[in-house]
């Protein structure tokens, strides 16, 4: 019977087929052990000369590294392996015997797997993220259609920078200019308007010249929306938002958290409600810390937002941030208006930043100003304007970047391996 390496569990004691890639392999004069791989899951084959005889058992030792298979044999019980079972094999059917496989067992470069991502993904270290990382989008789905959120997709091509207009990729659209979305935040603002409680899952892209093991170009981001929420409503959202990611992965993943090293009990440790500071109480910590160098106005880097982690073992929100250095739509705080209605959530461990959010400016007057100030005008932007006018409401909404999450609970150091092609500063390829 034709089964898959995560259905051999039912198959105890039976005999089974299973279309595989050889991973490796090691023998003895007698006895050959091969790990094989579906996609699904990753499992032993032994191989016995007496039993399968002299020819078969020749060719088996010397299959290259990623040939395709179909494998025979019975599964049995072992306790020793990761998956609980192994294959005992009888026989096996060569598909496609591959070329010398350039990623070896050996130690290669960054570098050297950047340019071979397209066979890099087969390793089990990447087949273990991407399966976190496929856990945490089941979770989020999961997550706000049992809140009771509708998800909307904006589009891609804009005519409005949604954050800044530095950081944006410029196309054409037949004779307009366009960009690509740096956020679906303001069609978001619009569709909570008419559905109340929305959210995105979607490629964003900034035309960032940063080189850091934190940014990409083009990453992925959810951004929920919700009508008549404030700012810490939407602090309680996010919080129960990252629990359950991580709370799914614990539970759906543990496989794969072995295979990734992961220390679980950080992970375990992760419990809603979130310690929240104050911008002005992370400045006066750090300077207490030994950070000279920063002042109240400036944004944090990677440095402090690290600092900041460490003192705590759970993420931590960064509340009421300066007003000039935050986007332009942020509702100031009516008890002191050089702070914004605002939070950075950061992950513990030095992940950085993985949220931004805030509440929304709703009056009309204020965000005319607002217009003026950064000299929004045109087609691009007056629809946005136009949502103050017709029933305006208070909304706060946050974007939580997917990469820099599956980082931080699969524990991968550095976000070019959270995302199956990353695309990089001077790196389009694979
Ligand atoms: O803080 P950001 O820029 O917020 C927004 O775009 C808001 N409009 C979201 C909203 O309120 N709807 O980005 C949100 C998150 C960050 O916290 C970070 O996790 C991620 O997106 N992010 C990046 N991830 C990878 N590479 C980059 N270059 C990123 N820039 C932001
Ligand atoms: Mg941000």
């Amino acid at each position: 019977m034709k089964t898959t390496i995560a259905e051999v569990g039912k198959h105890v004691n039976e005999s089974v087929t299973i279309g595989v890639w050889l991973h490796n392999k090691r023998s003895s004069g007698k006895i050959a052990f091969l790990q094989l791989r579906d996609g699904t899951g990753f499992i032993q084959g032994v191989i016995v000369k007496s039993v399968v005889g002299e020819e078969l058992f020749e060719q088996a030792k010397h299959l290259n590294q990623e040939t395709s298979l179909y494998v025979t044999g019975e599964i049995v019980e072992d306790k020793r392996s990761p998956l609980g079972y192994e294959l005992q094999v009888t026989g096996f059917e060569i598909i496609q015997e591959a070329h010398d496989y350039p990623i070896t067992p050996k130690e290669h470069g960054p570098e050297f797997l950047m340019d071979h991502r397209h066979l890099w993904l087969r390793s089990k270290k990447q087949h273990a993220i991407m399966k976190v990382r496929n856990e945490i989008i089941r979770a989020t789905y999961e997550f706000f259609n049992d809140e009771g959120f509708v998800k909307i997709d904006p589009p891609i091509l804009t005519g409005a920078s949604a954050e800044g207009t530095t950081e944006l990729f410029h196309t054409k659209y037949f004779d307009e200019d366009a960009y690509l979305s740096q956020s679906g935040q303001l069609y978001l603002e619009a569709a909570a308007m008419a559905l109340g409680k929305v959210f995105s899952f979607g490629p964003t892209f900034r035309a960032e010249k940063s080189k850091t093991r934190r940014h990409l170009i083009e990453f992925w981001m959810i951004e929920p929306e919700m009508a008549f929420m404030d700012h810490d409503d939407s602090l309680v959202i996010q919080e129960n938002y990252v629990q359950h990611l991580v709370q799914s992965v614990l539970k759906n993943c543990d496989m794969e958290l072995d295979v990734l090293e992961r220390d679980k009990e950080q992970l375990e440790k992760i419990k809603a409600p979130f310690p929240r500071i104050t911008y002005d109480d992370a400045i006066e910590f750090l300077k207490k810390e030994g950070f000279e160098d920063i002042d109240w106005g400036d944004d944090f880097g990677a440095p402090h937002e690290t600092a900041i982690a460490k003192a705590h073992d759970q993420p931590v929100f960064i509340t009421h941030f300066p007003t000039e250095i935050k986007a332009f739509y942020m509702q100031p705080d009516p008890n002191n208006e050089k702070v914004a209605l605002c939070a950075d959530l950061i992950a513990p461990e030095g992940y950085g930043e993985i949220i931004g959010g805030s509440e929304r400016i709703y009056d009309y007057e204020l965000m005319k100003k607002r217009y003026e100030e950064h000299g929004l005008e045109g087609p691009a932007y007056e629809w946005y304007l136009q949502l103050r006018e017709y029933g305006s409401v208070p909304h706060s909404g946050f974007g939580l970047g997917l990469e820099r999450t599956v980082a931080w609970i699969s524990g991968t150091e550095h976000i070019r391996e959270t995302i199956p092609f990353p695309r990089l500063l001077n790196r389009l390829y694979p």
